[in-house]
């Protein structure tokens, strides 16, 4: 109701990921106005500030386009609060829930919003001291994680323990921000609400899927933490299998958040643990030019590391759906390109007597950037010939949508949170089953010492790249 108020709450507020992403997203709910009335967003950190300091922090990472714009970071710097404590003492967070109730107006309910913008290591506490002193009696409790949640199936389970036993599953969301990308979401509704795409979706018209992340740079500065984790952690066990996940899984009984997640992680039960012999990892060392430098020459990365900066997988899902049909996950940085795309690629035409050179049909998605979708398709060639040539049938975002704006993953989630809508974050039960399958893996590769593989920074990968997807059923093109 009008009267309710509700507090977003930034812990970890003077953190990269608050700065960049949290706090220009709320922006962003502002300005397309779905920010809930009487807000007001509390940053905290152990770093001491004054509250003007911290709102010319906060908004000076936020990119403003029009004079209203300006007017509107005004607004937004009202909004926001700032309060300094330790992550690991009660009576931090006594002072703190003084200075929210000082804060709330209104004479409706309280709502609170707890977005944990921290790294593993103090969530527990915090977990704990947000519990016992600022849970709201009379609204919702809300509480947002991030990633990395573990580093394998123990690890994350352990977390997840001592986290149930501040907050109920319904009250925790755990993010992906993938889930939050405008064409991850369309995923749904390409699959089940067009009966051309829904009735080929199967093994019998599909010979693989491929599923793509590149990244043109490397760890820059990030290296130390990143080296802790490796590009499999940090992006293929979370973002790349959640989208394989909404690409494999059955229509779900409704678009209700348990229903959903209840396909998910069905479908995510049908894989096989992975092991070495289903990946290729690779590192990447200095540009051709030698201009960019190698993973190792960061100083935060020890010398002698196996971490990997790029990998790729084959995994394979034994249901009706899928049996025999290979999913390839790639992810790397440092490559030549910014892209992230799902391309599934479709059988050879049977029996095809007529035309000796035609190319498998593909459905490609992108998912950033231009988001685009597009089937690659065989069509004739205009003129006073026969000859089947490539086209496209192709949905462009910026042609077709142009008075539409895509908004930013973090948008999309953190209103999907003041919602109470589950269907974009991750489940326990879904988390547990994303660690098996690569539990087994990520062990492997630590205790038999696996040497990834060099690549160029700049370059498209891995040269053992191209027989690797060849070998799992990608047919390269032979056409121009
Ligand atoms: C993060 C990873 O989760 O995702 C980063 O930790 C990666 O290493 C990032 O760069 C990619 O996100 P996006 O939205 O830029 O594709």
């Amino acid at each position: 109701s009008i009267s309710d108020n509700t507090t977003i709450l930034v812990l970890g507020a003077s953190g990269d990921l608050a700065y960049k992403k949290t706090f220009p997203a709320l922006f962003g709910l502002l300005k397309h106005q779905f920010l809930p009335h009487n807000v007001q967003i509390v940053g905290y950190a152990r770093s001491k500030m004054e509250k003007e300091q911290f709102r010319e922090r906060v908004t000076s990472k936020i990119k403003t386009s029009s004079e209203a714009d300006k007017a509107l970071v005004g607004k937004f710097k009202d909004m926001l609060h700032y309060v300094d404590g330790q992550y690991d003492k009660d009576e931090s967070y006594k002072n703190l829930a003084l200075e929210v109730e000082k804060l709330e107006q209104g004479t409706g309910k309280k709502n609170r919003l707890f977005y944990m913008a921290l790294p593993p290591s103090v969530f527990i506490p915090v977990a704990k001291g947000l519990r016992e002193n600022l849970y709201s009696t009379t609204g919702w409790n809300r509480v947002v994680v991030e990633k990395p949640f573990g580093k394998d199936l123990q690890s994350s389970n352990e977390l997840g323990e001592a986290l149930a036993r501040f907050w109920k599953e319904e009250e925790i969301y755990r993010i992906d921000h993938y889930l939050g990308k405008e064409m991850v979401k369309n995923l749904i509704v390409l699959r089940f609400a067009n009966v051309f795409l829904g009735s080929i979706w199967n093994r019998q018209f599909i010979s693989n899927v491929q599923i793509t992340f590149k990244e043109p740079f490397g760890t820059e500065g990030r290296g130390g933490y990143f080296d802790e984790f490796g590009i499999i952690r940090d992006v293929m066990q979370n973002h790349l299998l959640q989208v394989l996940t909404i690409v494999a899984m059955e229509k779900p009984v409704s678009l209700n958040a348990e229903d959903v997640r209840d396909e998910k992680v069905r479908v995510l039960k049908y894989i096989n643990p992975l092991t070495v012999d289903d990946v290729l990892v690779g590192q990447y060392v200095k540009s051709a030019d030698g201009t960019k430098p190698g993973y190792k020459d960061d100083k935060t990365v020890p010398p002698d590391s196996l971490c990997p900066t790029f990998a790729a997988a084959v995994f394979w899902i034994n249901n009706d759906r899928w049996d025999g049909v290979p999913f390839i996950l790639k992810c790397g940085k440092a490559l030549n390109e910014a892209k992230v795309e799902i391309r599934i690629q479709f059988n050879d035409v049977a029996g095809n007597t007529l035309f000796p050179e035609i190319a498998r049909n593909e459905l490609v998605i992108r998912v950033q950037p231009d988001e685009a979708v597009y089937m690659k398709f065989m069509n004739k060639e205009p003129g006073l010939n026969s000859d089947p040539v490539i086209s496209e049938l192709e949905l462009n975002y910026t042609k077709r949508y142009q008075s539409s704006r895509i908004p930013e993953a973090y948008e999309a989630l953190i209103l999907d949170v003041l919602r109470g809508d589950h269907q974009n974050f991750v489940r326990s039960d879904e988390l547990e089953v994303a660690w098996k399958i690569f539990t087994p893996l990520l062990h492997q590769l630590e205790k038999q010492k696996v040497r990834p593989v060099p690549y160029e920074y700049g370059s498209r990968g891995p040269e053992e790249l191209n027989d690797f997807v060849e070998m799992h059923g990608f047919a390269r093109s032979n056409l121009p």
